[in-house]
């Protein structure tokens, strides 16, 4: 074999390597009720992990040894009593499925193979449970944050007619409301797209901890009157600190009538949909322009894999594609099949829900 390969030596040696690294993290999960729900790193682990970049391979059983020492030590939400940071578990099987997603190596960002079917497929069973319509479109994103960018962004340049795309955002006045419960992605949002974090109006919150909707409505009527462009509204379906539903059927009126974008943080909350007693407090969830949540949470698929559903996917659409000579689809062939996901969002190398 040219020494230049990548294959292993010996796939023999590698092949029972893996048998052992799968038995090894088989044993983990098993045992995952087991012991402490959190546990630091030792010191003498840290200390292995600061050495001088190899210039050489180190082999597999080394290197086996060595990834095989950090599972103990992990963030605690694969125990059954971690109730931090609504986190999810992961599962078992969803570790078995990373491992075939790993063997194929999709790059998720476009073109016609295998797992861009089950991309597709996710897409079109997040659109059915939440009721959107078909001409709706949706990405694989790497969490909630992500997809609040996405959404917002979309929902930034209808409201500037896309003219922002070409000549920036300019002196336009953009505002937009969310409650002071909301989730700082969204003030995070505001400043990676040049709205500056002053541009979101912090609403009060009643009792239940729920964005107070007179509140609201004198916000929107005081930007207005100041000559400012109200753009969207951001409710919440379960907050990061007490886990308050908003009322998204109240939000969804105003937005209606003052002809704002709707979006949704619903983050982990978005999950009570499969849910039979809870889905009636996500009502007015299905009227929403866009819909942030994550398959990483509630759903415990393995990190980081969030989604974005947008209602107008021909707005979502034209807020991202930007051609490329080098990326030209085809009719035919692996480069058939746009529009692709990454016309749907700003990377070209995308995990995907695959894996
Ligand atoms: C309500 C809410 N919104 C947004 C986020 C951010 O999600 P992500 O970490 O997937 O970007 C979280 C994370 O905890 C959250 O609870």
């Amino acid at each position: 074999m040219p020494d230049t390969s990548l294959d292993p030596e010996n796939w023999g040696a590698l092949r029972a390597a893996a048998h052992d690294m799968l038995d090894a993290a088989l044993a983990k999960m098993q045992s995952a009720s087991e012991g402490r729900v959190w546990n630091p790193l030792p010191d003498d682990l840290k200390q292995s992990l600061t050495v001088d970049i190899p210039r050489e391979g180190i082999g597999i059983a080394r290197t086996q040894h060595a990834v095989q020492a950090l599972l103990p030590y992990g963030v605690g939400n694969t125990h059954p009593r971690f109730f931090g940071w609504v986190h999810g578990a992961g599962t078992p099987g969803g570790m078995v499925a990373d491992i075939a997603a790993a063997a194929m190596n999709a790059n998720l960002g476009g073109r016609d193979h295998g797992a861009i079917y089950v991309e597709n497929q996710v897409v079109e069973w997040v659109r059915d449970l939440f009721d959107f319509p078909a001409s709706s479109s949706g990405l694989v994103v790497s969490g909630t944050s992500m997809a609040t960018v996405v959404a917002l962004k979309v929902a930034r340049d209808v409201k500037l007619a896309f003219a922002n795309q070409k000549g920036g955002i300019g002196a336009a006045e953009l505002v937009g409301y969310t409650s002071v419960q909301t989730h700082n992605c969204v003030a995070r949002a505001f400043d990676l797209l040049g709205l500056g974090t002053d541009a979101l109006r912090l609403i009060a919150v009643d009792e239940n901890f729920e964005m107070d909707i007179a509140a609201l409505k004198s916000a929107i009527a005081a930007d207005k009157a100041a000559g400012k462009t109200p753009f969207c509204i951001v409710g919440t379906a379960g907050s990061v600190n007490v886990g308050a539903i908003d009322d998204l059927d109240a939000i969804a009126d105003i937005a209606k009538a003052e002809d704002i974008w709707f979006h949704v943080d619903g983050a982990f909350g978005a999950s009570l949909m499969l849910s039979e007693p809870m889905r009636p407090r996500l009502k007015g969830i299905t009227r929403a322009d866009s819909l942030a949540f994550d398959f990483h949470k509630w759903w415990h698929v393995n990190y980081a894999v969030g989604f974005v559903l947008i209602r107008h996917g021909a707005d979502h659409l034209r807020a991202f594609t930007m051609t490329a000579e080098y990326l030209a689809g085809q009719k035919r062939g692996l480069a058939a099949g746009g529009p692709w996901p990454a016309d749907y969002g700003f990377s070209w190398s995308l995990a995907g829900s695959i894996r």
